[in-house]
């Protein structure tokens, strides 16, 4: 595997400089989200971008796992707005999809990031809403912390036969 490779070498980075992400940055990861596959090209997202400490503090107690949001210079709250899907109940896929481009585009241009779950869970949902001022049709799906890495972890293979099936199911595989 080259070490460049943007998806391989990918991991959660969790630990972060204070050297600022500049606005370049940003706007490269936001493209890249917006780049993502959707249903239908329905493209049914929005981005919070924040970088207010006050906020991303609050952010951080959304959950016992969303502690790295306090010191990540950047949270991105990738967002389903239900009011501009079509095809029912696909904005959670199209914002998977748009979360994981984020993360590659991190990792691609020298930053950290990770994944921080809020949808399915009411409770975390009902929390971020309530701290971003997003609308009822609008859900809060991911936040995503990133910023200059603190910590560096290496490419770990996951690749695994056993989850692999060619042509068919075989009988005595489970
Ligand atoms: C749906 C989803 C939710 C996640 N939620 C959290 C989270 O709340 N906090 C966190 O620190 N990491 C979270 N992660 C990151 C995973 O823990 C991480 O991807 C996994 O342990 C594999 O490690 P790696 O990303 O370094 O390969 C989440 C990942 C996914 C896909």
């Amino acid at each position: 595997m080259p070490r460049t490779d943007p998806i391989l070498s990918r991991r959660s980075i969790r630990r972060f400089t204070h050297e600022k992400v500049d606005e370049a940055q940003v706007r490269a990861l936001l493209s890249a989200g917006m780049c993502a596959p959707s249903a239908d090209d329905e493209r049914p997202w929005h981005f919070v971008v924040v970088t207010d400490p006050s906020i991303r503090l609050t952010l951080s107690q959304v959950s016992a796992y969303t502690y790295v949001v306090k010191d990540s210079p950047v949270a991105i709250l990738v967002c389903g707005d239900e009011s501009l899907q079509k095809q029912h109940g696909c904005w959670m896929l199209d914002c998977s999809a748009a979360t994981e481009n984020i993360l590659l585009e991190a990792n691609l241009i020298g930053l950290g990031a990770v994944w921080l779950g809020i949808y399915p869970v009411e409770g975390r949902i009902q929390k971020v809403r309530l701290v971003t001022g997003a609308p009822q049709h609008v859900v809060p799906f991911s936040i995503v912390a990133v910023g200059h890495p603190a910590e560096r972890k290496y490419p770990i293979s996951r690749y695994d036969e056993c989850r692999v099936h060619y042509e068919q199911w075989k009988k005595s595989q489970g």
